[in-house]
């Protein structure tokens, strides 16, 4: 698609009553409170600008958008001034020609005319507005005072900022503020020495900014521009597609030259960023054509010997004929597969059909085993859903959020945005969190109450807030009376009201101080509509299942479900981790979250297919492993997931890959899993396939092929290869036509079609005959499953203890540039951010051991050790240590224990008792992965005999 400018409106659209005006006698009516100058646009007519554009609020500061009105004195900015009902306005006259020609002329005196060479050439709205307003000359010429000489700050790895070009119109510094929330911009001094800086007139890697890119993105001129357009030329085409990144689900539009991609711009009509983005999907895409991406199919027959490179024919026979000498020689179920929460719907379900159909068993997990399972267990039990109640649009109608156990600013950056602009308009926050996160204290944001409890207590600091709030008369009885399961409610108000679950009887666990307890549960109960956002914090531990379900008790509790601004929201960590759930990825459920036991879902499926389904559940990712471990599970397929290094306990996690016969990894890098693997198939990026990618707000959006596969086959095609192999062909031509099998099959998917999609822009689900244009709120008539259950959320501690040789307690988490294992983000320059993981460590903890910031220390736990660098912190509670997992050399995992939740068996990362000490040497663990990563990567130059 050729490029296609979005429409500036100037200002934001706005909701009020209708009114009528006329501009240039053309009657038009908008709601009230629009701008004059939005309305213009909307009548099909353009005021010159500079100074405004439509995602921030009206600034007034250009003069460039004067009107005259009948009756009034002056020419008003039309960017400021609102419609009135028979307003009559005139933007073209010879006086407003006159003046807007003034204004420009001062504009121009003062920039570089380099317009010729200037990477904005042709994307300028200062070069487009000189022309707009007819300037031939400027009268005060070029040679009095100007900015020419102010130095270009290109410390940033993805944009520079050249202030000689800036005409001071301050879009930036409003895009910080407003979009982005992070206020790292301000115009410094006054009048003709008035100039944007970063921070404290600091250069911009070295300021507050997060380079979300908001302010390059509002910039009019090429003062703020991005390098690839520097180095690559203005964009010719565009194709719009979806982030392959975090759960948030941002569209963007690729915009490329040739099949290369130049820039990636925030689309406006997203519905889940609304033209916003972070630093990784606006800038980490270099990796999708990085040099060591793997382009050819790769075999070897054991994993001593270097990789060969074969056809794709090869490599697929090699691979379909050792399952089948597999499972001829152990059993059907020997083999099994993981689909990948980074790839398509579309290729996810075919995967899992893959195993259904070609392997002929259920042995088929993913990743969300190891991050969000508890939420499909919680909220399936409690609602009737396995899925987040809201659309992100629900947090602007919130009073009170409760965020417990996520970092929106660094895992979901561009919803934490949205909930930043909505705490400064006033809304109330409770983060419930080990770590003082930003969101505690933001510019102009604060939270609440933070109650920084001890990791693994999350059962007993929900159950407290619903202690106080049941004993304390705060509940919505008559919400609980229509909606809710009674039955079930009196057993759980007798089991919560004991005294044992009070803030002061849980104090001394939780280290939660009783009385912030109490101030937390009395706002969220009584401060208007409360939603709750959570993360990883909450799933990943021994009682994960048993915190989702406390949460949904709580909101129950409170009516704070099926409506805006309110419910229980899970904040997904991968692009796809929703959609891989509900296509059936789990090995006890087919897609719609149906159990395979069921008789009448396995019917429809075997009808469809052709095939006879194990009415019994398969192998999950851990079963896999003891099993391959114990001799019994002997291959596995594996796309788009490292489970070496996202997985606990990475040596039980190595020892049970090396027992397998085959182990077949599908991925664009040859990631720590592929050390163990037989044959590799070459990945396909996010930009080289058509699919839907599923977000946190249950949005499929479309994915869109803006260049070809590098490698010759897309994930999908690569799948059909190997079924078809196997001896079970699957015919799709398109993606499409997946999409249209999952809509048959699947009741919540029955409205869903890759032309519905680019009808509505995306869709909620469930879409079918009940919601054709999806469903943004959940439960909003009822809950899905009739009446809302209460469950007994008793806490049960961890197994994992403190104790003298592992005293401090480590919990794990992610940074805004580093994105999962890094696979993808640490092939990009948002390396400078994070080149390594490091240890958190409060300064007491760090003073008893002799440790300095930057030291290098041991992080030992019964599992295993580590060795990184410290850094010193007082964002940790004294006892507790934090590490992220974006770096293979540091192997957080090996250190993670065995221990999980006990329903899903999602693993208790949040968790692990450890001893930390200063150290000189790396362990021994990582000494030898360097060696075995090193020969497990070889590549044989030529045809090798094997
Ligand atoms: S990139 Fe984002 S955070 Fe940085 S200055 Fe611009 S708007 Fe602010
Ligand atoms: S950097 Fe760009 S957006 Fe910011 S004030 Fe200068 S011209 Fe305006
Ligand atoms: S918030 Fe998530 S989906 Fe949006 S741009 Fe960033 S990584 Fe991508
Ligand atoms: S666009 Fe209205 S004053 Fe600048």
């Amino acid at each position: 698609m050729a490029l296609h400018p979005e429409i500036d409106y100037g200002t934001p659209a706005r909701v009020g009553a209708p009114v009528t005006l006329e501009i240039d006698g053309q009657a038009i009516t908008v709601p009230a409170g629009t701008s004059i100058m939005h309305a213009a646009v909307e009548a099909g007519l353009s005021i010159p600008k500079l100074c405004a554009t439509d995602n921030l609020e009206p600034f007034g500061s250009c003069r460039l958008c004067l009107v005259e009105i009948d009756g009034r004195r002056g020419t008003p900015a039309s960017c400021t001034t609102p419609v009135e009902p028979g307003m009559k306005v005139k933007t073209q006259t010879p006086r407003l020609e006159k003046l807007r020609k003034g204004v420009m002329e001062l504009y121009i005196s003062d920039h570089p005319l380099d317009c010729l060479t200037c990477a904005a050439n042709g994307d300028c709205e200062l070069q487009d507005m000189a022309g707009a307003v007819g300037l031939r000359e400027v009268r005060y010429g070029y040679e009095g005072a100007n900015h020419f000489d102010a130095k270009k700050d290109v410390s940033n790895p993805y944009f520079t900022f050249d202030p000689a070009k800036c005409i001071a119109c301050s879009r930036c510094v409003r895009a910080c503020e407003e979009v982005q929330g992070t206020f790292a911009l301000t115009i410094g001094a006054r009048g003709f020495e008035s100039h944007v800086s970063a921070g404290q007139d600091e250069d911009f890697i070295g300021s507050e900014c997060v380079s979300c890119g908001a302010c390059v993105q509002a910039c009019p001129t090429a003062t703020l521009i991005e390098k690839s357009v520097i180095e690559l030329g203005q964009p010719r085409r565009e194709v719009v597609t979806t982030c392959a990144y975090c759960g948030v689900g941002c569209s963007f539009k690729a915009e490329l030259n040739g099949n290369t991609v130049v820039r990636m711009t925030p689309w406006k009509d997203g519905k889940a960023n609304h033209g916003h983005s972070c630093v990784k999907g606006r800038f980490a895409w270099g990796y999708a054509a990085h040099k060591e991406r793997i382009l050819k199919p790769m075999i070897r027959t054991s994993i001593d010997l270097p990789w060969r490179e074969v056809s794709w024919d090869e490599a697929i026979n090699y691979a379909a004929s050792e399952f089948k000498r597999i499972q001829a020689k152990y059993g059907r179920t020997s083999v099994g597969g993981i689909t990948s929460s980074r790839c398509t719907n579309e290729e996810t379900f075919l995967v899992q059909k893959l195993i259904r159909t070609a392997f002929g068993n259920n042995n088929v997990d993913t990743c969300a085993r190891v991050c969000h399972s508890p939420t499909g267990y919680g909220l399936k039990t409690t609602l009737g859903t396995s899925a987040g109640t809201q659309d992100f649009d629900s947090v602007d109608e919130t009073d009170v959020a409760l965020v417990i156990g996520a970092n929106p600013t660094d895992a979901h950056p561009v919803f934490a945005s949205r909930m930043k602009r909505r705490l400064r308009q006033g809304a109330k926050l409770i983060v419930v969190d080990p770590r003082r996160i930003d969101l505690v204290r933001t510019p102009h944001v604060e939270a609440q109450f933070h109650l920084a409890l001890k990791p693994g207590t999350n059962v007993a600091v929900v159950n407290a807030l619903a202690h106080v709030i049941a004993t304390e008369g705060l509940l919505d009885e008559d919400y609980i009376k229509e909606r809710c399961d009674l039955e079930s409610f009196r057993e759980w108000l007798a089991f919560i009201r004991q005294p044992l679950n009070s803030p002061e009887a849980s104090e001394a666990y939780t280290g939660v101080p009783a009385a912030d307890l109490r101030g937390a549960a009395r706002l969220y109960a009584t401060g208007g509509r409360g939603a709750i956002y959570y993360g990883l914090g909450v799933t990943e531990h021994s009682q994960g299942s048993t915190t989702v379900m406390a949460m949904a008790n709580l909101a129950m509790l409170t009516g704070n479900i099926g409506r805006n601004g309110v419910g229980v929201n899970p904040l997904r960590g991968q692009n796809n981790v929703q959609g891989a759930c509900d296509m059936g990825s789990f090995p006890h459920e087919l897609s719609g979250y149906r159990h395979v036991s069921d008789a009448s879902t396995r019917a429809l499926f075997e009808s469809a297919w052709g095939v006879v389904i194990d009415p019994e559940p398969g192998l999950r990712i851990p079963n896999m492993l003891d099993a391959a471990v114990d001799g019994s599970f002997k291959g596995l397929y594996v796309q788009g997931e490292d489970i070496l290094q996202s997985d606990p306990n990475t040596h039980h996690v190595g020892a049970g890959l090396a027992a397998m016969e085959c182990v077949v990894v599908q991925d664009l890098f040859l990631n720590e899993t592929a050390n163990y693997a037989h044959v590799f198939l070459p990945g396909s990026s996010f930009l080289e396939k058509d699919g839907t990618f599923t977000n946190a707000e249950r949005r499929i959006s479309l994915v869109r092929k803006a260049i070809p596969p590098m490698a010759g086959k897309a994930d999908w095609e690569a799948t059909m290869a190997l079924s078809a192999a196997l001896g079970y062909p699957m015919n799709y031509k398109h993606p499409s036509e997946i999409m249209d099998e999952i809509a048959r099959l699947t009741p919540t998917f029955a409205g869903v079609s890759f032309k519905r999609i680019e009808e509505l822009g995306s869709i909620q689900w469930p879409c079918n005959d009940k919601a054709p244009e999806g469903t943004p709120i959940m439960h909003e008539k009822g809950f899905v499953r009739g009446k809302g259950l209460f469950v007994l959320t008793e806490f049960v501690p961890t197994e994992e203890r403190t104790g003298p040789r592992f005293p401090l307690i480590l919990t794990t988490g992610r940074i805004l540039s580093q994105y999962n294992v890094g696979a993808q983000t640490r092939r990009t320059a948002n390396s400078v951010w994070h080149e390594e993981d490091r240890l958190e460590i409060h300064p007491v903890d760090a003073e008893d051991r002799g440790i300095n910031d930057g030291d290098w220390v041991q992080l030992k736990s019964r599992a295993g050790d580590t060795t990184l660098r410290a850094r010193v912190s007082e964002r940790m509670q004294p006892g507790v240590v934090y590490t992220t997992f974006h770096h293979p050399d540091t192997g957080a995992n090996v250190v993670t224990t065995e221990f999980s939740d006990w329903a899903t068996d999602c693993p208790e990362y949040k968790v692990t008792a450890v001893q930390v000490r200063p150290t000189n040497r790396r362990s021994d663990w990582q000494e030898e992965n360097d060696e075995f990563t090193r020969r497990a990567r070889r590549i044989a130059a030529a045809p090798a005999a094997e």
